[in-house]
């Protein structure tokens, strides 16, 4: 691998300046991927390994990131569990048969995942052989509580209120749901590493959105699992939004690394999370919007805040769709300014 410093901060490794990549950075906001955007509809940019290719590279030669992350979505694996998903405009994930009884939740399978998600292993090849060994290739699945919440609310939602509500009322029911999304996602993980991902991230979105006491019951065991079973394949990064609570227990899980959203300083990111572990974050996406300066000499701070070693530089969320190119290269270029 050429450039090797995200792999090296996953193994704790001293380095000269941390690695730098921003979730969400295949998407969103490249004009190239805008003009993608107008002629293919959402799903078929992710069963088009060409097209998923093309949009993860991206990044890499407009931007400069250390790593590549997969395009694709968390939500493939509930298509490929049975459960209907629909990207509408202006409305986002759209699920028709949201997974609100046994009725529903008999109908949600166990697939056989290279023939349901083979189109994501094929764009994994593909995008390994385009990068040509440039920098690691990240892959990635949901938590099965964040998938839960598209599975049982049917779209987006700022509480998920109804996807709660069933896992207080239904709780058998809302387990057997996250068994089974646990069990897709290991085999869906197994099967992108041995496609070439040398690194996997799980995102729980709204794992922040649980109290402490209903995230070790409805999220934090189904990570664990999914950790256990990958242990001894590629270095694993777990970030959990709004997951502070849990860096403790989730520092001791066998994960590599732990992303950290804005809301947490990296004092007390490191203080619960043990001082040992990689850590990354935790630029807020909205100041990415600053004057580009300004961009700099935070980002300045920041490494210097959590210190270069064990540190992997990224934003605390995905990155917004309205901000300018210049200022994510901005953003990166000052962690590759960055000097101890
Ligand atoms: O870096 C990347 O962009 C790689 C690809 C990627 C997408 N989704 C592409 C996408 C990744 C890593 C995701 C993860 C994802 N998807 C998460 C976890 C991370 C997070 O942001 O919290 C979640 C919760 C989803 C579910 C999802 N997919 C939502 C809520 C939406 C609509 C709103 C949005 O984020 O744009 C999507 C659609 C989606 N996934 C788009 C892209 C580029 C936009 C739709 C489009 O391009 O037509």
């Amino acid at each position: 691998m050429k450039n090797e410093l995200l792999l090296q901060a996953l193994k704790g490794e001293t380095v000269d300046r941390p690695p730098v990549w921003m979730m969400r950075q295949a998407g969103r906001y490249l004009p190239d991927f805008m003009k993608l955007r107008e002629k293919y509809d959402f799903f078929t940019r992710c069963q088009t390994p060409e097209l998923a290719t093309e949009i993860t590279l991206m990044p890499i030669d407009q931007i400069g990131v250390d790593a590549a992350i997969i395009f694709s979505d968390i939500l493939v694996v509930l298509q490929a569990m049975n459960i209907a998903v629909e990207m509408r405009e202006g409305v986002g994930p759209f699920l028709p048969q949201p997974i609100i009884d046994q009725a529903a939740l008999d109908q949600v399978i166990l697939p056989d995942v290279n023939e349901r998600l083979g189109y994501v292993f094929e764009a994994v090849k593909m995008t390994k052989s385009e990068l040509n060994e440039r920098v690691p290739l990240i892959g990635f699945a949901g938590a099965p509580w964040t998938l839960l919440c598209y599975a049982v609310q049917g779209q987006g939602s700022k509480n998920f209120d109804r996807a709660k509500a069933f896992c207080f009322q239904e709780p058998a029911m809302a387990k057997e749901l996250l068994q089974k999304i646990t069990t897709t996602t290991i085999a869906y993980l197994r099967e992108k590493i041995k496609a070439g991902a040398d690194v996997i991230q799980i995102f729980d979105s709204w794992g922040g959105l649980l109290s402490p006491t209903d995230y070790q019951e409805f999220s934090w065991p189904y990570i664990q699992q999914i950790i256990d079973a990958l242990s001894g394949t590629v270095p694993l990064i777990v970030f959990g939004k709004g997951c502070w609570f849990a860096l403790q227990e989730m520092s001791k899980s066998g994960a590599s690394a732990l992303g950290i959203d804005w809301t947490c300083t990296a004092r007390n990111a490191r203080y619960l999370s043990g001082g040992q572990i990689t850590l990354q974050g935790n630029f807020d996406p909205s100041r990415l919007l600053s004057p580009i300066p300004e961009i700099k000499t935070q980002v300045k701070q920041m490494i210097h805040a959590f210190g270069k070693d064990r540190y992997i530089v990224n934003l605390g969320h995905g990155i917004l769709p309205n901000i300018p190119v210049d200022h994510a290269k901005a953003f990166v270029d000052a962690v590759k300014e960055y000097q101890s």
